[in-house]
């Protein structure tokens, strides 16, 4: 029998327009879709995907919004393809709880995190079918799992962890790609410094252009991490970005939202430190998080059954520019033409928009490659980075005491005084 530590039914919603997926208790997805009439606005079951055997944790919508794929108690992941409300592809080489899954923008890849403290990533094989029509295919690539790591004595190494165990006080451990597919990044980290000292909690980095380990770890939080989600929003580059402060290369500033059990970090790719940390604001652990569409929100949902919106004021976060990643290409050439785009510009070629800046980061990257902190003799390194991030994050503190984010931060559904509720705090160490 199961022993339920949460007195309500899971529900997880992804929208797509007038669509709307959700995955519960139980393994059942729901495909809704919206009835609007001049007074009133109704969901409708559009579709009812069943195969899953147990309760369904995460679900995403294809970049393309075809398919869907979904990650279950059952230890699956399954793809589904949406207009024929049918079972395209099934994962199962894990072997315990499916806990996260996440959609490459650019469709070549997907990922997912399970509490078999092994993340997987696939990528899309086509087979082609009669007609010489090609049909999606994952196969798994890699298996991140452990990490090498030196011995005090320096002569040997170990394979250390990277992720949790199952006795991680969450359901979740919600991965998330960047907007443009150059960035994977992966919660639910836990590795230990040095073989006697305490686990870090972090989360980890991972570079499109090698997605077998984590090129840097975020580390810091003082509890779990357990979703890391991405504002589809790209903004200007402040040009604060000091050369070996940076290890996000891009033309552009993108920002994302790590959640703990108990705190929200605000990052930008262009400082090592927490943009902004946000705590003390649910009773219970938080469950997930979402940006709206324009990054003026950012909410998040939690086991004590309320939610939390944190508004962002006009040009809070920066100015924003466009992506060059077509969400929706109009036939499969023009997508092959994105992908090739994106993935170059991992390397050189930036978008017009930011020439200038993108010239003078150029030259920075021909001198200095890009970092790879977690390596096999990168102990050193490694330590640097954590001590700078600590010293970063105490000095965000500090200032945080002094002058707390600007953000407006409302609880619609709290009956509790708001006031009191919400005040963005700093963390204790
Ligand atoms: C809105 O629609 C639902 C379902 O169609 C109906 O039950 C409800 O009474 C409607 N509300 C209003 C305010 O019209
Ligand atoms: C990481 O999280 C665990 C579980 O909450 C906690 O016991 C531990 O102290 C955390 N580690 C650090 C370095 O904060
Ligand atoms: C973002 O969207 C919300 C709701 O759709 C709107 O109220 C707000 O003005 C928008 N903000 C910006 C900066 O466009």
């Amino acid at each position: 029998m199961d022993v339920l530590l949460i007195p309500f039914v899971f529900l997880h919603l992804v929208f797509l327009r007038e669509l709307l997926a959700s995955g519960a208790d139980g393994g059942e997805l729901i495909i809704w879709k919206l009835h609007p009439s001049e007074t009133n606005q109704s969901w409708k079951v559009h579709k009812s995907l069943s195969f899953h055997r147990k309760d369904v944790l995460d679900l995403q919508w294809s970049p393309d919004d075809a398919y869907l794929i979904s990650g279950s108690v059952d230890n699956s992941c399954i793809i589904w393809d949406v207009n024929k409300g049918s079972v395209h592809q099934i994962l199962d080489a894990h072997c315990h709880y499916v806990q996260g899954v996440a959609w490459d923008p650019l469709a070549k890849y997907v990922a997912s995190l399970s509490s078999d403290r092994t993340c997987r990533i696939y990528v899309n094989k086509p087979q082609t079918k009669s007609k010489g029509v090609e049909k999606m295919n994952y196969v798994c690539q890699h298996v991140i799992m452990k990490a090498d790591q030196q011995r005090g004595d320096e002569s040997k190494t170990i394979k250390t962890h990277l992720f949790h165990d199952e006795t991680l006080p969450s359901f979740f451990r919600r991965l998330s790609w960047s907007p443009d597919g150059s960035f994977l990044l992966i919660p639910a980290g836990s590795f230990k410094v040095l073989p006697t000292s305490e686990a870090v909690n972090a989360t980890y980095v991972f570079s499109r252009k090698d997605l077998s380990r984590p090129a840097l770890q975020l580390p810091g939080a003082s509890k779990p991490v357990v979703v890391v989600r991405f504002c589809s929003v790209a903004f200007k580059l402040r040009g604060s970005n000091s050369a070996e402060e940076g290890f996000f290369k891009l033309p552009y500033r993108l920002v994302f939202a790590i959640a703990t059990l108990n705190s929200v970090y605000i990052y930008d790719t262009e400082c090592v430190a927490p943009v902004a940390v946000l705590a003390g604001l649910h009773y219970a652990a938080i469950t997930d998080i979402t940006w709206s569409p324009n990054a003026s929100y950012l909410a998040l949902s939690s086991q004590d059954g309320y939610c939390t919106v944190v508004e962002f004021e006009d040009n809070e976060l920066g100015e924003s520019i466009p992506i060059s990643v077509g969400k929706k290409p109009v036939d499969s050439e023009e997508k092959q033409h994105h992908i090739g785009k994106t993935d170059e510009l991992m390397t050189e070629t930036r978008p017009a928009e930011s020439n200038k800046l993108a010239e003078a980061e150029q030259n920075e990257e021909s001198k200095q490659p890009l970092p790879s902190l977690v390596t096999t003799d990168g102990k050193d390194k490694e330590h640097h980075v954590m001590q700078k991030t600590d010293e970063v994050m105490t000095e965000t503190r500090q200032e945080e005491e002094k002058q707390p984010m600007q953000s407006k931060v409302n609880t619609p559904v709290s009956n509790k005084p708001a006031r009191k509720r919400i005040t963005p705090m700093a963390i204790d160490p």
